[in-house]
């Protein structure tokens, strides 16, 4: 059973006189790590709260198509039952703690599925090794970095165990350093809990080495659906606004000028690539 399979979605929001996702079709694999990017306001968001049934259950509007989460369509289910199923993390924190401890904060799911104290226990204390932040049990989200407020509210949502995990700029308010360390709890998650990701990001140098996939929307469309390497080297990113990894847009502009070189997705892979050009050169040889 495919974790997302989102049938030609169009969805337009009450009041609004324009769709915020037109036509949209793609297919989520189990074990895949799907990045989404595209342009502010292009319906990264939209798209993210379809695959949870935020929309349209929470978000009214006309909705065409369908989104699919393990073979159910959201339409059909509650949002509750679907988060046991596929979890959203916000660009926010704090849309997902509002009590005064970590703990009650990733209880309040699993105490909402009417668990024993013994399960919720149990979730609680995996929940929050899995994100390493067992020390902070205790304390008050407020007093957390946001660095470790994102990890809790992770947390939260791990408590509900889904198998799809998706995260909607999840660092948009973190500093680069905090924002590296949760892109690599991502990437760990993802391997050790064998769950499937959908990640948001525009911070395509950062993400772009995790991803198996590479997704782009443009004005509530998909533009680009395909390998990493292929898709951001794509001059159609440029056209619309997204920024490219530093490292692609290097290799591509040395392509141009007739030089040899495949689309590299990290720094490492670039200075590989120039390594192989530089091959023949006293340069290249220095440095072999
Ligand atoms: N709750 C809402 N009610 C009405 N219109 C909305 C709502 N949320 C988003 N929209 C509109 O839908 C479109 C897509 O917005 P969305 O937030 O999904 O884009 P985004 O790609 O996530 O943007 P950003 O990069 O800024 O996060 C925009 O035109 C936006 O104004
Ligand atoms: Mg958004």
């Amino acid at each position: 059973m495919l974790p997302l399979n989102v049938k030609n979605l169009t969805f337009t929001y009450e009041g609004n006189d324009f769709p915020s996702l037109v036509d949209v079709s793609m297919k989520v694999e189990e074990g895949e790590f799907v990045l989404v990017t595209g342009p502010s306001g292009c319906g990264k968001s939209t798209l993210c709260k379809s695959f949870v049934g935020l929309v349209p259950h929470s978000y009214p509007g006309k909705m065409e198509g369908d989104v699919e989460v393990f073979g159910f369509s959201v339409k059909e289910k509650p949002v509750s039952e679907i988060a046991t199923r596929a979890g959203l993390v916000f660009q926010d924190p704090e849309n997902q703690l509002f009590t005064l401890s970590v703990e009650n904060d990733v209880a309040f799911g699993p105490e909402n599925l009417a668990l024993p104290r013994d399960a919720i226990r149990e979730r609680v204390d995996w929940s929050i090794g899995a994100v390493r932040i067992a020390d902070l049990r205790h304390r008050a989200p407020f007093e957390l970095s946001g660095g470790q407020q994102q990890r809790a509210a992770i947390a939260s949502i791990l408590a509900m165990k889904p198998t799809l995990m998706i995260f909607d700029e999840p660092t948009a308010f973190l500093d680069p350093a905090s924002a590296k360390s949760l892109f690599e709890l991502i990437y760990s998650l993802k391997k050790e809990l064998g769950i499937t990701v959908v990640l948001v990001e525009h911070r395509l140098d950062m993400v772009a080495a995790l991803a198996s996939r590479v997704v782009v929307l443009d004005g509530g469309r998909v533009v680009l659906d395909g390998d990493p390497r292929e898709v951001l080297s794509n001059k159609v990113l440029e056209r619309i606004g997204v920024g490219a990894p530093a490292a692609t847009r290097l290799c591509m502009r040395l392509r141009e000028r007739g030089f040899g070189l495949e689309a590299p997705i990290s720094v490492e892979e670039a200075a590989k690539e120039i390594l192989k050009v530089l091959g023949g050169t006293s340069l290249g040889r220095d440095r072999g």
